[in-house]
Order: C-alpha cells, then sequence, then structure tokens
C-alpha cells in the first residue's frame, strides 16, 4: 500500500513523512551495500565507490511543488514529489552502473517505476547519469507502506561534473553566459571520453592479469 502520511496535526505528519522516507532510504542504502559487499566476496571486484543518501529539504520541496502549480500541503508532497528520499550511487566504470541498475531491478521486493538514462541520451547541457524511481516497502509497527526513492547511479566522473554544473546553474540562477555553458559542455564530452578511457584500460587489467594467473598456474 502506497504511503499516505496518517497523523491529524500538520508538525505531526512532516515528523512522519521524515521518518518514513529516511527509513526508506536506509533500506535502499542498505541493500545496496550488501550487494556491493556480496560483489567483493563473489568476484573480488567492488562495483560502488561510495553511497550518498540525503533527505529533500523543505524548502526544495515547496518549491518543487510550487513551480509544478501543486499547493504546498504533505499530501500533494508524497503524491507528486518522487525524490524527497534520494540516494546516489558513485560507481568507478560505466558498465558497472548498469550492472548495479539491473541488480535494482531484480530484486524481488523493489519495484522500479520509472527509469531515465541519461548515459544514452545525455541532457542537451551534457548532464550523465541513470535515473530510477523504485518503491521501497518500509516495514512500520502496525503497517507496511510502499515508499518512492530516487536513486542516482552515475561514475566518479559523472558525478564532478554535476557538481560543478549544479554550482554554476545555482551561481547564475539559469542565466550563466554562453561561454560558461559550452565549456561545461565541452567538459561533458571530456568526462564521457575519460570514463570510456577507464573503462577500456581497466578491461585490459582484468584480461593481462587474468592470462598471467592462466600462465601462471600451468607451471
Ligand atoms: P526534477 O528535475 O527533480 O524536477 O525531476 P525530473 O522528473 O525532471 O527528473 P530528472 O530525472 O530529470 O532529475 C532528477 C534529479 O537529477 C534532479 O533533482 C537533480 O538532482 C538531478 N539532475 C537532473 N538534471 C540535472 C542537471 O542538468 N544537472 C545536475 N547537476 N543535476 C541534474
Ligand atoms: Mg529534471
Amino acid at each position: 500500500m502506497q504511503f499516505r502520511p496518517t497523523e491529524d496535526s500538520e508538525i505531526d505528519k512532516w515528523k512522519e513523512v521524515t521518518l518514513v522516507y529516511s527509513a526508506a532510504f536506509k533500506e535502499v542504502g542498505t541493500k545496496l551495500e550488501i550487494l556491493n559487499d556480496e560483489f567483493q566476496h563473489v568476484h573480488k571486484y567492488n562495483p560502488i565507490e561510495h553511497i550518498k543518501s540525503r533527505l529533500k529539504t523543505p524548502e526544495s520541496i515547496v518549491k518543487k511543488l510550487k513551480n509544478r502549480g501543486y499547493e504546498s500541503t504533505i499530501e500533494n508532497m508524497v503524491e507528486y514529489v518522487n525524490d524527497i528520499a534520494g540516494v546516489r550511487v558513485i560507481c568507478s566504470f560505466t558498465s558497472d552502473i548498469y550492472s548495479i541498475a539491473g541488480i535494482i531491478a531484480s530484486q524481488s521486493d523493489l519495484t522500479v517505476l520509472s527509469v531515465k538514462d541519461y548515459i544514452r541520451n545525455p541532457k542537451p547541457n551534457g548532464y550523465m547519469s541513470y535515473h530510477m524511481i523504485v518503491s521501497v516497502p518500509v516495514f512500520l509497527t502496525n503497517r507496511v507502506v510502499d515508499v518512492k526513492v530516487e536513486i542516482q547511479i552515475r561514475t566518479v566522473a559523472m558525478d564532478f561534473w554535476a557538481s560543478l554544473e549544479h554550482k554554476i546553474a545555482y551561481k547564475f540562477e539559469g542565466n550563466a553566459p554562453e561561454h560558461i555553458l559550452l565549456s561545461l559542455k565541452q567538459c561533458a564530452q571530456m568526462v564521457n571520453a575519460l570514463d570510456n578511457e577507464m573503462m577500456t584500460l581497466n578491461n585490459e587489467i582484468v584480461r593481462v592479469s587474468e592470462e598471467r594467473d592462466k600462465a601462471g598456474a600451468g607451471k
């Protein structure tokens, strides 16, 4: 059952929202950490560099509702804002992103509600990242509720780019000079090229070391 706040007062409803959405991102974060540990155990390799989780601030929730023409109510928040709980997964290589996304999609207790692949289809400004909105069950004392969590999966280099872009967008409030936007877009292309080079290099490292292991075992 989709989560709906049940408390009477607005303050208590807000506390309930905070509690439930924090529980949801903890569930998803822990799940990803366990998968990463298992990956390490089986493949001797960690696809995840690190995970950052956050709850959207009330200010930015209100701003988002306003931009979309909705009244700022707690009910509208829960209904229309998909990223109250957000988990960002930072990987080393682009291939890791698709491994993680595939594993998430195959988890029987998570439901994928939507996917946006800004890696195969980067945004016009150059933004690259893989986004999923999932629904995760949260077990409360007297009920189980399904809660939406936004998962963003990207490489270290994509994350580096996104944080600079965010800073620029914030500083210039969407009115940045053309030459800065152009440089930023060129940086996105470099990020893409770097990610591809690093992935090729990593594949080569794996290939050569396996070959050496095999040769060593034959001696
Ligand atoms: P919002 O952008 O959140 O209103 O929702 P949406 O439905 O457009 O979702 P989308 O998947 O496009 O973006 C979700 C989130 O991804 C945003 O809240 C940001 O955190 C991040 N994001 C999307 N586009 C950009 C971008 O151009 N630059 C940066 N730095 N982050 C972005
Ligand atoms: Mg957007």
